[in-house]
C-alpha cells in the first residue's frame, strides 16, 4: 500500500468527482412533531461507497427513507432542505420513479417475499424493467455470479433460507432494478461476523467491477470504513464528523467511541459513553 502507484490512485479519486445524490441541509419530522433530522446534508460520488455511521437511532434509517420518499407510510416528512439526483429535484418522487432514475434502497431488516423462492424474489427487482427476457436473464446471471449461494438455493422458498441468504436475496433483488446507486440499509444487522465480511466484499466487488453507487447506513463503524471510500458520521440527527474513510480510521474520537469497541459487536456511541462514565466510577 505504502508504495502503490500514484496513477491508480488518480483515476480513482477523479472519478468519485461527479456527485449523483445530494443531501442539502434536510429537516425530518414525525407525526407532526418529532424532529428526527436537524439539517442533515452528504453527496454521494459516482463510483463511490459512501457510509452513514451512527448509533442506534441516529437517524440513518430516517435519511435512506427521506432519499426515496418511503418517509410518508410513517408519518414522516421532510420539513426543509432539498435533495437531489444528478441535480435534479427528487424528494416529492414516488419510489418507483426514483428506481427508473437509477436509486433503489435495500431496507433494513431484508425484507424477502417469504413465500416465494429465491429466484422468484430476485426476479420481483426487474418488475420497473421494460428491456426484455434476454437482458434480465443476464442480469439473473450476473447475480448469481455474485452470490453463488443463491444459485444453489434458487428453488428455496426464501422464508426457509438463513439471514446472510436473506441479506443477499435483498441486495440481488435491487441489482435487478438495473440501478445506478443502492442505498443500503444497515447490511450486517444479525449476521455473524463471517457473514458480515463475506457480504461487504461482495458490495466492494459490484462496486468495483460493476461500477455501482453505494450509500449505506451501518452501525457497524469498524467494518463499514474498511470497505467504504467516505464516511459521514450522524449523532442525534445531526453529521457530527464526515471524511475519508482512510481519515476516520485514524481519527482518535472514532477509533475511542466507534472501533475501540467494535469487537464486541454493534455497541453505539451511548453505550461507550455510559462505559465511559462506569468505568470512572469503577477505578
Ligand atoms: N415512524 C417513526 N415515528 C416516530 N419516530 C420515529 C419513527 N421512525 C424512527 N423514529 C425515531 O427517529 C430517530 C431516528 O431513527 P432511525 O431509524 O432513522 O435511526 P437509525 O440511525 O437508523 O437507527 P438504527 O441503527 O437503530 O437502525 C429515532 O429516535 C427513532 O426513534
Ligand atoms: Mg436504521
Amino acid at each position: 500500500m505504502l508504495d502503490a502507484p500514484a496513477t491508480p490512485r488518480e483515476t480513482t479519486e477523479e472519478t468519485l468527482q461527479e456527485t449523483l445524490l445530494e443531501v442539502n441541509n434536510i429537516e425530518v419530522i414525525y407525526n407532526h412533531v418529532i424532529l428526527v433530522l436537524k439539517g442533515v446534508s452528504l453527496k454521494v460520488p459516482k463510483g463511490g461507497i459512501t457510509a452513514l455511521l451512527g448509533g442506534n437511532g441516529a437517524g440513518k434509517t430516517t435519511t435512506l427513507k427521506a432519499v426515496s420518499n418511503l418517509l410518508h407510510s410513517e408519518r414522516g416528512e421532510v420539513t426543509k432542505g432539498s435533495i437531489s439526483y444528478r441535480g435534479e429535484k427528487v424528494q416529492d418522487l414516488e419510489p418507483a420513479a426514483l428506481v427508473k432514475m437509477g436509486v433503489v434502497q435495500v431496507m433494513e431488516g431484508r425484507h424477502c417475499f417469504e413465500h416465494l423462492t429465491v429466484e422468484e424474489n430476485l426476479l420481483t427487482g426487474a418488475y420497473t424493467r421494460g428491456d426484455g427476457r434476454g437482458a434480465i436473464d443476464a442480469d439473473l446471471e450476473m447475480v448469481y455470479n455474485y452470490f453463488p449461494r443463491l444459485k444453489e438455493r434458487r428453488k428455496s422458498q426464501a422464508g426457509y433460507t438463513s439471514g446472510g441468504e436473506q441479506q443477499m436475496v435483498a441486495i440481488g433483488r435491487a441489482l435487478m432494478s438495473r440501478p445506478e446507486t443502492i442505498l443500503l440499509d444497515e447490511p450486517s444487522m444479525g449476521l455473524a461476523p463471517q457473514l458480515v465480511e463475506q457480504i461487504f466484499g461482495i458490495v466492494k466487488s459490484l462496486n468495483e467491477e460493476q461500477g455501482y453507487t453505494f450509500l449505506l447506513a451501518e452501525q457497524n463503524t469498524n467494518v463499514a470504513l474498511r470497505f467504504a471510500h467516505y464516511g459521514y458520521i450522524l449523532e442525534s440527527g445531526r453529521v457530527v464528523m464526515d471524511g475519508r474513510a482512510a481519515d476516520l480510521r485514524e481519527n482518535p474520537d472514532v477509533k475511542e467511541f466507534y472501533l475501540g469497541m467494535s469487537d464486541e459487536g454493534r455497541k453505539s456511541f451511548r453505550d461507550v459513553r455510559s462505559y465511559r462514565r462506569r468505568k470512572r466510577w469503577l477505578s
